[in-house]
């Protein structure tokens, strides 16, 4: 079964929201791990609109599970990863001005720049991955990198009308992870995943790793983290019975 590991992120976006100190994403992780979670996802955004670095040290102190730090390709983060040690760095595309990471990694046209970054990290002797769209390009780039693993990213599965619309784009993702997997990397997926949606995604052929936030964050909001941290890894798990 593929690890959940939980994004908090949006814990820190609500008390950022008034500057204050609650609700502490710290507090948060410590629940999610209580109810299962098998990592912890946090991203620290250039422009610090949600994770402080005051949580990343924190989480770093506190975070038993796997502690798995989103990352622009960008000196001084990679800087604080290199300090702090995170037991993985999962390297996304950054734009000041979008709500959420938006698209995967440019590796084809920033092939450089990535590679910089990828051979920094791998120097702090950090485990890597890229976050990428499944598409061929991009994914075949990739793998001449020297990383660990490949996030895919599932918005355009996730937003697709369910039918014949979502099937191609689970067919995308078959393709993307099976060039992933065949070549030693391991596969891991996120961003958009949710309680009904997450399961034909979960069940790719040696899917390791599930990065989930904004679905769990707002079910929590209902029935507590530790819940609905337990109701997904049920959702991902093959062998929970279906109604
Ligand atoms: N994976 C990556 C690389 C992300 O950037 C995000 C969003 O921060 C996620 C997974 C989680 O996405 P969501 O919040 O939609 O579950």
């Amino acid at each position: 079964m593929a690890r959940l590991g939980v994004n908090i992120d949006h814990v820190a976006t609500l008390r950022q929201a008034r500057g204050g100190q609650e609700p502490d994403p710290v507090w948060a992780a410590a629940l999610a791990e209580l109810g299962g979670a098998d990592g912890i996802t946090i991203h620290l955004r250039e422009d610090r609109r949600h994770i402080q670095d005051r949580d990343l040290r924190l989480l770093r102190q506190t975070v038993q599970v796997r502690l798995n730090l989103e990352l622009a390709a960008d000196s001084a983060i990679i800087d604080l990863a290199t300090e702090l040690r995170p037991e993985q760095v999962t390297l996304v595309p950054e734009r000041r001005e979008e709500l959420t990471t938006e698209g995967g990694l440019d590796v084809v046209n920033q092939r450089q720049r990535i590679t910089e970054a990828v051979n920094r990290c791998r120097h702090a002797g950090l485990e890597i991955a890229l976050f990428l769209d499944p598409e061929p390009a991009q994914i075949e780039a990739a793998l001449h990198l020297n990383v660990d693993a490949i996030e895919l990213h599932t918005g355009r599965y996730a937003n697709s009308h369910e039918g014949p619309p979502q099937r191609m784009e689970l067919e995308a993702l078959q393709v993307a992870a099976e060039a992933i997997v065949t070549a030693g990397v391991e596969l891991h997926a996120g961003h958009g995943l949710n309680y009904r949606n997450v399961l034909p995604v979960a069940r790719l052929d040696r899917m390791a790793e599930l990065n989930i936030g904004h679905s769990i964050i707002s079910r929590a909001l209902f029935v507590g983290l530790e819940r609905a941290v337990r109701e997904m890894k049920n959702c991902i798990d093959d062998r929970t019975p279906r109604a």
